[in-house]
């Protein structure tokens, strides 16, 4: 069977990743979260004390990039991978609100954006992937077969956000909540290299509309369509 790449970008905390799993686990596709290699980023530039509320060492972050190592391991039990940084596990400590405060300003480096996309790119070698983020489908796979733009309120959003932090045990608010969202929709949609901005032949699901599970069935329907093709 015809095997296709399957774009999914769109704003923060719209559902993206658990879209790009149910298909990815539907399909039998590698899922690739490239948030997660941004935020591993960040981390990594957290834990090196390159940015913080005292500023950012930008070219010595340029530097280390050559040192850094990203990889993503399938965690069978999970049903899907996880992201490694210099070998180490990070899932947890790349999902925190400090990361999320950082990581807008960490990927509108041209250096580091350049390295990401270089290690997506040769991801979809194979095709049969999924991949979700913000630059897939208008600079990663500007020929993927589907490319799907998903987006909702900021309000809905900070809501879903603000419930995942809480479960994890975060002591924050819904307003800091809400402001990180709109600050990164912001920066993430005005940076010079590869905003974020839906491709031309990106199909819109909104899921201020639909509910998760309609958007996933909407989702693979397209899917198939293509793969059919
Ligand atoms: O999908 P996420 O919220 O985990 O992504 C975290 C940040 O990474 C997001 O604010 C912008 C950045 N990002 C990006 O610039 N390009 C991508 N392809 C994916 C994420």
């Amino acid at each position: 069977m015809k095997r296709i790449i399957i774009a999914i970008d769109g704003y923060s905390s719209t559902g993206k990743s658990t879209m790009a799993k149910q298909l990815a686990k539907a399909l039998d596709y590698i899922y690739v979260d490239t948030g997660a290699m941004y935020r591993a980023i960040t981390l990594f530039a957290i834990e090196n004390d390159l940015i913080g509320p005292a500023g950012f060492k930008k070219s010595t972050l340029i530097g280390e990039l050559p040192n850094l190592n990203l990889e993503f391991k399938y965690n069978a039990s999970l049903g899907f991978s996880e992201m490694y940084l210099n070998g180490r596990h990070v899932e947890k400590e790349i999902r925190t609100l400090e990361v999320s405060q950082f990581v807008s300003q960490v990927s509108v480096v041209p250096e580091v954006r350049e390295k990401m996309v270089a290690l997506q790119k040769a991801m979809g070698k194979n095709k049969g992937l999924v991949m979700d983020g913000r630059d897939i489908g208008t600079v990663v796979f500007p020929e993927a077969e589907l490319k799907i733009f998903m987006t909702a309120s900021p309000d809905i959003r900070a809501t879903r956000r603000y419930k995942e932090l809480l479960d994890r045990g975060a002591d924050i608010s819904f307003e800091e909540v809400l402001e990180n969202v709109q600050a990164r929709d912001y920066i993430d949609s005005h940076r010079k290299f590869s905003p974020l901005k839906k491709a031309e032949d990106a199909v819109v699901l909104d899921n201020s509309k639909l509910n998760q599970d309609e958007q996933f069935k909407r989702a693979l329907a397209l899917a198939e369509e293509k793969i059919k093709e």
